[in-house]
């Protein structure tokens, strides 16, 4: 049986990250779960966040994953911390659950020269404080401006993110950001949906400003892990295969966005993970 590394997301956000990870560790196996048929997360409830996440988890366990990473910011400031401490010592001592924050937080001073930095989520995200507390810890000396984007996981997992329409939602929001702080120089997509806004949100804030995908940093943190942990490194299947699976039962959706932003033909399977 295959043993592939999961990524999940609620949507099709994952798949900024899902990209980068296989461009850095391309010979394994992978499976990418998007809960597409009950996203957005963003504004839900700790509890059905980790419900969700926690189903979704087990179900790809049951495809033999030992490793998933939640290649999503909401679920991993709301379920991860509960599934590391609580689900897996009690049901799967011998599989591993990790996150996007806190690899990201272990970085993010390395691009700001002003020491502000703007930090982008979802509500779920920003109101956790998961982002002030590992930033933080990891790079006291930052000053952190949250902001949350609620409208920008539907406008993207609608397909109209690279409309014009969209310009008035990007703007909207940054620049609810800057007016916190012209010191900024910083900001950070913390949702893995908004790379897909890269473009649109580059060309409305001023030029200096970097902006920074957390695609190739959860990727770097994920091959210096597998580098420390051999256990799991060899239990991992290499035949470069990729599976792709959607809970929206209309799977058209997720194909058509999932092959434009990959740049290959996407096909998926509609899966129920309440079976679990
Ligand atoms: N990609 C998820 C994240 O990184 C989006 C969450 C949502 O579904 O609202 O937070």
């Amino acid at each position: 049986m295959a043993s592939p590394i999961g990524v999940f997301d609620s949507g099709i956000g994952g798949l900024t990250v899902f990209r980068s990870i296989v461009e850095q560790l391309p010979g394994y196996d992978y499976i990418y779960l998007g809960d597409n048929g009950r996203s957005p997360y963003g504004n839900r409830s700790f509890k059905t966040i980790h419900q969700y996440t926690w189903e979704c988890v087990q179900w790809m366990f049951k495809q033999g994953c030992p490793l998933v990473i939640l290649a999503c910011n909401t679920a991993s400031a709301k379920a991860l911390r509960t599934i590391q401490q609580q689900d897996l010592p009690k049901s799967h001592p011998d599989k591993r659950v990790l996150g996007v924050i806190r690899p990201t937080a272990e970085v993010i001073g390395n691009y700001t020269t002003s020491k502000q930095i703007g930090v982008l989520g979802t509500t779920g995200t920003v109101q956790s404080g998961s982002y002030l507390l590992e930033i933080e810890h990891f790079a006291p000396a930052l000053k952190v401006y949250q902001q949350a984007c609620p409208l920008w996981v539907p406008l993207i997992e609608s397909g109209e993110h690279d409309k014009p329409g969209a310009d008035y939602y990007v703007q909207l929001y940054l620049d609810q950001l800057m007016q916190q702080s012209p010191d900024i120089d910083t900001v950070l997509l913390a949702c893995t949906h908004y790379p897909l806004l890269y473009n649109k949100i580059k060309a409305h804030l001023p030029g200096h400003i970097k902006v920074v995908s957390q695609g190739d940093i959860v990727a770097a943190s994920l091959v210096d892990y597998l580098q420390r942990h051999a256990g799991i490194e060899q239990v991992l299947t290499k035949t470069g295969n990729r599976k792709f699976y959607t809970t929206m039962d209309d799977v058209m959706n997720f194909d058509h966005n999932a092959s434009v932003f990959l740049g290959n033909e996407i096909k998926s399977e509609f899966v129920d993970v309440r079976e679990c």
